[in-house]
């Protein structure tokens, strides 16, 4: 049996089948910017970003609860008249609220399309087990993780935006749903919630270092600072975030 290296290729591949070969060549027919997988990871990189920014500016609104009552329901109205007069009430938020879905969809339209084309390039697995990020567990966090994370944000949506499936339902002010939904008698929802934002802190830590890498920063002396910048932001906002299900859990919020 004959082993090839392929030009730019880590690891050493057995013999792929004509068939398989084919599949390649065709694959590197030329097409347009989003064909190609640099197009893609850009698309993954700026609407990653925008999820970013979203979820740090999610997760300093929610402490506001903290504050009582008042100072949270004041803020969940601003985000419904942010932009008046200008605007009528709630037409910016739908408007971010579109951003974010159609984030959320390319998002996850390019890591669909990389992985295939990734796999198109290498239809035969390693001869070797990789040990790189490429590989393994990390595959599975991303792929696993994002679709829990996209339910999810279903049930949360349907739990304390529309309070479907909360207590105190959609007559509650933002700050009832919030409290009713992590009430103890609750625990499920909140070791949902727990889950779910760790998955998306391990999400966003490899996340941010893959645009890193991306964008080329990663190298040389910023290698190590950076690797620590995301999993530094990651690790904030998993805490910020499960700050608030765990002080409604202990009664320090109520
Ligand atoms: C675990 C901590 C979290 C808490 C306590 C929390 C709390 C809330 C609350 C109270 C609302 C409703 C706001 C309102 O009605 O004005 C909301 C909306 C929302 N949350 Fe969260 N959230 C958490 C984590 C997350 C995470 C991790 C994500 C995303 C991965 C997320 C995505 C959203 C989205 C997309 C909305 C709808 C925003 C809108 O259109 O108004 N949340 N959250």
């Amino acid at each position: 049996m004959t082993a090839t290296i392929e030009r730019g290729s880590a690891t050493a591949r057995v013999n792929p089948p004509a068939d398989a070969t084919a599949k390649t060549t065709k694959s590197r027919r030329p097409r347009g910017v989003l064909g190609s997988s640099n197009g893609k990871k850009a698309v993954m990189a700026v609407t990653g970003a925008i999820l970013v920014l979203f979820l740090i500016g999610h997760m300093a609104g929610n402490l506001k609860s903290f504050f009582g009552a008042e100072t949270f329901n004041a803020y969940a109205e601003f985000l419904r008249t942010m932009g008046e007069p200008i605007l009528p009430r709630r037409v910016l938020l739908s408007l971010i609220e579109v951003v974010l879905a159609v984030s959320v969809g390319l998002h996850m339209w390019s890591a669909i399309s990389l992985s295939r084309q990734a796999h198109k390039a290498r239809p035969v697995k390693y001869a070797a087990k990789r040990k790189s990020q490429a590989g393994g567990y990390v595959v599975h966090i991303m792929r696993f993780g994002g679709i829990t994370i996209l339910l999810f944000v279903i049930w949360h949506l349907l739990d304390l935006t529309f309070g479907v499936v909360n207590p105190a339902g959609w007559d509650g002010t933002p700050y009832e749903r919030l409290v009713q939904g992590f009430d103890p008698s609750r625990w499920w929802v909140t070791i949902f919630y727990v889950v779910a934002v760790i998955l998306v802190g391990l999400h966003l830590r490899h996340g941010l270092w893959s645009a890193f890498q991306t964008l080329g920063l990663a190298s040389g002396r910023s290698y190590r600072p950076l690797r620590a910048a995301a999993a530094v932001v990651s690790a904030v906002l998993v805490l910020g975030f499960l700050a608030v299900p765990v002080a409604v859990m202990i009664g320090v919020v109520k």
